[in-house]
């Protein structure tokens, strides 16, 4: 009953993310639309329903959770909800959770670092596209930049270990690239690029326009640098390069130019209990019904082993086809 997940493509399925709110203080333009129409909070699975949830996961087989949002560090008393996935980690081999972690717009981390490293987090995910504070304002719409450097800072200060995640936007954070990399390297954070997804409505400011493939941004890096591609993985769809300049990391999330879907590990739960098989695909199954069917996890383990029955081989994406290689939903929805 306890066999591992593996999906159609023999993939183990070792890594959820589990995003636990869908609201957040900022929105980033390629995230969320000016005027979200958030859920109302009946709607949300508890904490207690959340724990169950990533339990039942980790029985199954799950080893590293990423709890991500919208802004996970704004669901009221998350930290409580991180001290209690904490008591998955060191545990017997075979049945402990390896990594919890999770990926913020650090506007919150000034408050929660601390509390964080105390519940064995090691290493977060922190949501950085400019240090322009001009240019920040506009991407996330009203974020104050120097909030999230103090927030960074004090994620430092207690030993948490930073990558900065940038979407790669072009004629917006394109003249930027070298003044990321060096400020990084100054401050001794992990750097990754992400390709901007096709996601949300993308009327107005148009995502086909933002589009600036990373085997771009590579070869300007290699302008500057001498890059030297690693073959350790996070268990996240990264690939990596290291600058033998500076001896600096850069992560590379490519879904559009370079495709990682064959080594998919992972799948997503939203706030509500849905189920996302991939993230560039709208097929889910819902989990909160099971979850609220009985106290016994047999029905959601059966729930959660169906649907990985029918993990896709990947996504959709297609910047060339237009508007039919994008979905219309959200990237807050699913949380990244
Ligand atoms: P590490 O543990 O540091 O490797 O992190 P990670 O890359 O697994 O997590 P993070 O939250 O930093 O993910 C960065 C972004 O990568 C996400 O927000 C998504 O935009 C993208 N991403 C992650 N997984 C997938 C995936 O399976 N498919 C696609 N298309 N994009 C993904
Ligand atoms: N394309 C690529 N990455 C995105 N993110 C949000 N929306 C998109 C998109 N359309 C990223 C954020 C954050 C992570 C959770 O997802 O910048 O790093
Ligand atoms: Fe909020 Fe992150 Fe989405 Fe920006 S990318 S709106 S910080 S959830």
């Amino acid at each position: 009953i306890n066999a591992p997940l593996i999906d159609p493509f023999a993939r183990p399925i070792s890594y959820l993310r589990v995003s636990v709110t869908d609201r957040c203080d900022f929105r980033c333009t390629y995230c969320m639309a000016e005027h979200m129409q958030f859920l109302p909070k009946a709607e949300l699975l508890t904490l207690e329903e959340l724990d169950r949830l990533c339990s039942a996961f980790v029985g199954l087989g799950v080893r590293k959770l990423r709890i991500t949002g919208g802004e996970p560090l704004v669901r009221r008393n998350i930290m409580g909800f991180f001290r209690a996935m904490s008591r998955h980690l060191n545990q017997p081999a075979g049945q402990e959770l390896e990594e919890l972690t999770l990926t913020t717009n650090g506007s919150q981390l000034a408050r929660f670092a601390d509390e964080l490293a105390d519940c064995g987090v090691k290493r977060i995910n922190v949501s950085l596209d400019t240090l322009d504070p001009d240019r920040f304002a506009a991407i996330t719409r009203w974020g104050r930049l120097p909030q999230v450097l103090e927030g960074i800072e004090a994620a430092k200060k207690a030993g948490l270990r930073v990558k900065i995640n940038t979407v790669a936007l072009k004629g917006f954070n394109e003249d930027e690239l070298y003044r990321l990399v060096d400020w990084c390297g100054e401050q001794g954070h992990d750097l990754t690029f992400i390709e901007v997804m096709p996601m949300g409505d993308i009327g107005g400011e148009d995502r086909l326009d933002q589009y600036w493939p990373l085997s771009d941004l590579q070869k300007r890096l290699a302008e500057r640098f001498t890059l030297m591609p690693l073959a350790e993985r996070t268990g996240g769809p990264a690939r990596y390069l290291r600058l033998m300049e500076t001896g600096q990391k850069i992560g590379l999330i490519t879904p559009l130019t370079h495709n990682f879907c064959e080594s998919c590990n992972r799948v997503r739960v939203t706030c509500t209990g849905e189920l996302f098989m991939c993230l560039g695909q709208e097929d889910r199954a819902d989990l909160r019904a099971p979850l609220r069917a009985s106290e016994d996890d047999a029905q959601l383990v059966d729930a959660i082993r169906e649907a990985i029955s029918r993990k896709p081989k990947g996504h959709d994406f297609d910047y060339s086809r237009g508007v039919h290689g994008k979905m219309t939903r959200h990237m807050s929805h699913t949380g990244g």
